[in-house]
């Protein structure tokens, strides 16, 4: 390991059970920080809590679905309780619901709304209590929200998802406005493909029989010719929380093994 720039640092992170969230979690706690992972299933949230002290790390599971406001304001609550503040956030949960895959006009207003509220409103929701916190603290902090390159170019099939996660990059840009003079950043990890349970779900759903030959396919698309570790994501994402990226804010830093580079 060669650097601990989170110690001292209260960090929280939703989705943090799974995946990227996961990954990012491990390695803020490796770097010092206290940790506080937030997602709704306990079985798995409370066994990567159990990683994060291995590792030395203070840390906190708190089941939470990030779409219900209360729940959401509960989280950095409990957060300030058990650490005394916040420092850095990871607004990262999502949910692709597998099986809705299907043309714009053929989602009815209950699919609509309910991945408005998973995939939109939830980081909203983080954003607006995390916000709060740190105007409280006076200490400015960081923020980074999860979109996706969905967010940039669409995708055919999941334009739900897709208007979500480029929803995401307007909260980003919108808050890092307002709010840089109170020294707190706003970012987004425009993510690529990622090895996680996410993108493996969706290699199953479009390639039933083979799911392999969904992810070769995937990876032939893609200039450095494979799919994202979780980890290289949460490496980007620890820059932006940390004083190294101190003069950057509003960005959507892309992480895609080149994919969407062509276009750009
Ligand atoms: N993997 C990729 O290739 C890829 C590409 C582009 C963008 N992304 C984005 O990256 C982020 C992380 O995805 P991932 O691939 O790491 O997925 P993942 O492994 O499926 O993890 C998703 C995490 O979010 C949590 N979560 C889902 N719905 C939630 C809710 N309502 N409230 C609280 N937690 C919730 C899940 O736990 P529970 O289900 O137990 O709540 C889990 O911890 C997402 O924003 C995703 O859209 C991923």
């Amino acid at each position: 390991m060669s650097e601990r720039r989170f110690v001292g640092k209260v960090a929280l992170v939703t989705g943090g059970s799974s995946g990227i969230g996961r990954a990012t979690a491990l390695g803020f706690a490796a770097e010092g920080a206290s940790v506080v992972i937030a997602s709704r299933g306990v079985e798995r949230g409370e066994a990567v809590r159990r990683e994060l002290e291995v590792l030395g790390a203070q840390a906190e599971f708190v089941p939470t679905d990030v779409s219900q406001g209360e729940q959401v304001e509960a989280l950095v609550r409990r957060t300030v309780e058990r650490f005394g503040r916040l420092d850095c956030a990871f607004n990262n949960a999502a949910a692709i619901d597998v099986g809705v895959f299907k043309p714009s006009a053929e989602f009815n207003e209950e699919e609509f709304d309910g991945h408005m509220a998973l995939n939109f409103k939830s980081v909203w929701l983080c954003m607006k209590h995390e916000i709060a916190q740190f105007l409280r603290q006076g200490s400015g902090g960081t923020i980074v929200n999860t979109s996706s390159v969905n967010g940039l170019g669409g995708v055919g099939g999941n334009a739900l998802y897709a208007a979500a996660k480029a929803g995401v990059l307007g909260l980003t840009k919108s808050a890092a406005q307002e709010y840089a003079k109170q020294g707190i950043r706003v970012n987004a990890l425009v993510a690529g493909g990622f090895r996680t349970p996410m993108l493996e779900g969706v290699f199953e759903q479009v390639s039933p029989q083979d799911p392999s030959a969904a992810e070769a396919g995937f990876a032939r698309l893609v200039p450095l010719g494979r799919i994202g570790r979780p980890e290289e994501a949460a490496d980007a994402v620890l820059w932006l929380c940390s004083e190294a990226s101190s003069y950057v804010t509003g960005h959507s830093l892309i992480v895609d093994g080149g994919v969407t580079s062509p276009f750009r």
